[in-house]
């Protein structure tokens, strides 16, 4: 039986079973992006950024090149979390310099006008980029589907941008819970089929990007953010029970505990924030850890990023584990540092 032999597997798919390994798997969130020249070439090629989303020949091109750069073991999917509200019809754009702008939802009439029916066919080339990844990732290098958690995903599309305080989501979560929660429960549905379908087309390994989970109360964030994520993983996980999913709710301090115990997923992004010691000791014996270097020691470099790495690997190595930063890597990167992480983890 080839699947008991577990050196067969892929690194990422070890760790995410619970595997204790030699070494790490290690990937980066924003592993591709405009720290690299050759992302920057290959954006230029294309009519903006979501263009480059739904394109699957420049798509694949741009999720290949920090592989070849530098043999990640697992890569993820070139595309946004915004292209779900795109698909469910709301009006999505990136503003040269400025990032993600939509046209923010108002009122029930706006929600009522977000309809599932052209979903999957306005993701086509999503699914397409999927499947051609697979066929030419190589043999040991996984590949991970994404998407956003739906609080992450609704703040856009409430606040029609980012936002520092997310004082025109929250005041609707507040004031109106049953407009929110109709926003919500309509990314629940979305977000699981967008990620089933990515599991058929080849993902391999799902990630769920709540990054904004860190600025709700108590029984707000267990709500909005925990009760979602898990109902998507339980959809997900109904349809591909093997397929193991990544949850990073970024910014939850202690509750953290709660998303590993609760969520249904097999591995927990770390945030930079989160103690290692507490990680290792709360956390890990329920879930496989990933994370969780600052992104701005991969900037700074030299003897900083040393010994942040040396302190992660001595504290998460001895448990189900996989590197990554505790959130995306930044256009400042310089290229060559990234090199040095890997030299530090693979040793
Ligand atoms: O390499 C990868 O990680 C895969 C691709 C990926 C992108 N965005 C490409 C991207 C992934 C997984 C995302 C997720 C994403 N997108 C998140 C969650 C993760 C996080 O960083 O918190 C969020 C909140 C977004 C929304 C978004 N997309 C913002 C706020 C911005 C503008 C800020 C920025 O970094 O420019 C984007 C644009 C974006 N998404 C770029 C890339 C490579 C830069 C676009 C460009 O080329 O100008």
């Amino acid at each position: 039986m080839a699947y008991s032999v577990k050196s067969d597997k892929k690194l990422l798919l070890r760790a995410l079973q619970g595997e204790i390994l030699p070494q790490p798997p290690i990937w980066l969130m924003r592993q591709a992006g405009r720290y690299l020249p050759e992302y920057m070439k290959t954006r230029a090629q294309a009519n903006g950024f979501l263009d480059l989303c739904y394109a699957p020949d420049l798509a694949v091109e741009v999720t290949l090149q920090p592989i070849r750069r530098y043999g990640f073991d697992a890569s993820i999917l070139f595309s946004d979390i915004l292209v779900v509200p795109h698909a469910l019809g709301q009006k999505v754009w990136f503003e040269e310099g400025v990032g993600p702008k939509l046209e923010p939802l108002k009122s029930a009439d706006d929600i009522d006008r977000l309809a599932l029916e052209h979903f999957h066919d306005h993701l086509a080339p999503v699914y397409e980029t999927v499947g051609r990844l697979r066929e030419e990732l190589p043999a040991e290098t996984a590949l991970i589907g994404f998407a956003g958690a739906p609080w992450t995903v609704a703040s856009y599309m409430l606040e029609g941008g980012s936002s520092k305080d997310f004082a025109a989501a929250k005041t609707w979560a507040y004031a109106k819970p049953e407009l929110f929660a109709r926003v919500i429960d309509l990314l629940v549905e979305a977000t699981a089929s967008y990620l089933i379908r990515q599991a058929e087309a080849g993902a391999e390994v799902l990630q769920i990007f709540d990054s904004w989970a860190g600025v709700w109360p108590e029984e707000d964030l267990r709500r909005w953010c925990l009760e979602p994520c898990k109902k998507i993983i339980a959809k997900v996980n109904a349809a591909h029970p093997d397929i193991p999913i990544i949850l990073f709710p970024r910014g939850v301090g202690l509750a953290y505990r709660n998303f590993a115990v609760e969520s249904g997923a097999k591995g927990l992004g770390l945030d930079t924030t989160v103690p290692l010691k507490w990680a290792r000791d709360e956390l890990q014996s329920k879930v496989t850890v990933q994370g969780n270097l600052d992104p701005i020691m991969l900037v700074a470099g030299g003897d900083v990023l040393d010994r942040g790495v040396a302190q992660i690997l001595e504290n998460l190595s001895n448990g189900p584990f996989v590197f990554n930063l505790g959130h995306g890597i930044v256009p400042q990167t310089p290229p060559k540092h990234v090199e040095r992480l890997m030299r530090l983890v693979r040793g």
